[in-house]
């Protein structure tokens, strides 16, 4: 069994790598969605809701979880391996190893967009970083992205998203990143978006790259990733909201495996 977890809905994105890597693994899902966003808060805060989540999934046994939340991740992942001894995969690091080979093989210059906590964790340039100095990095906190998410504006003609974007790519853009980060897991869900502003750049989906790390470990390690395809969904708040936005972007109904719980 996985679990994963994230402020709301953005997880899901990694949800669906994880469907698309190995149909049958069993999945909890929890997202604090009475408690989002995660990312204008500060890391003392990030560090307390991470611990109450990760200590909800291991009390459901799950055998590993993923981080599927930048801000966790940049903020609070060596907190929570040090916390449990269940193996724990956050979004950083295979996104930024993408992002140096992509930069690198490229102009050189990657674009970070998160909230406002990654950007300030300094997460990715430090893991960037770690491959080589040769590349440019230019990151960009995009605090609007996460409420218009978990508000359903996601269509690529919806003018509040579209304004958004525009304002906090204005001076990405006339420099062609070679690698754009969505350091956020809420961004997918904006792709095309980010796609039509940013046609040269190499979109990279932080959810997607740690999924896929995530079933390199499974299968190294032979942890038991269920194989009942079973899918749960524990949030915070309004279950049948969490529902209709999921099933927009699962592309299933998934309203009678959603359920509300109160983990403080
Ligand atoms: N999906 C979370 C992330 O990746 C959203 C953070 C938030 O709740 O602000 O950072």
């Amino acid at each position: 069994m996985i679990g994963v977890f994230d402020s709301g809905i953005g997880g899901l994105t990694a949800v669906k790598a994880l469907e698309k890597a190995i149909p049958d693994c069993d999945i909890i899902y929890f997202g604090d969605t009475a408690r989002v966003p995660y990312g204008t808060r500060s890391r003392e805060v990030i560090d307390r809701y991470a611990l109450q989540d990760c200590r909800f999934l291991i009390s459901r046994n799950v055998n590993a979880i993923l981080v599927a939340c930048g801000t966790v991740s940049s903020n609070s992942l060596p907190l929570l391996k040090n916390s449990f001894d269940v193996p724990i995969v956050g979004v950083v690091e295979a996104a930024s190893r993408r992002a140096y080979e992509t930069a690198s093989a490229g102009n050189g210059v990657v674009a970070v967009l998160g909230t406002s906590a990654t950007v300030k964790s300094g997460a990715y340039e430090k893991e960037i970083l770690k491959y080589g100095g040769d590349v440019k990095i230019i990151s960009r906190a995009c605090p609007l992205l996460v409420p218009l998410v978990e508000n359903g504006r996601v269509s690529p003609g919806d003018k509040l998203a579209s304004i958004a974007v525009g304002e906090y790519l204005e001076d990405i853009i006339p420099q062609k990143p070679a690698a754009v980060i969505l350091g956020c897991t809420h961004y997918p869900l904006l792709t095309e978006l980010f796609s039509e502003l940013l046609p040269h750049s190499c979109l990279i989906n932080s959810a997607e790259e740690a999924a896929n790390s995530l079933c390199v470990l499974i299968k190294q390690k032979r942890l038991d990733a269920g194989n009942g395809g079973n899918r749960t969904f524990y949030v915070t708040d309004d279950p049948q909201f969490f529902a209709r936005n999921g099933r927009a972007y699962l592309g299933k109904d998934i309203s009678d495996r959603v359920f509300k719980i109160n983990i403080e």
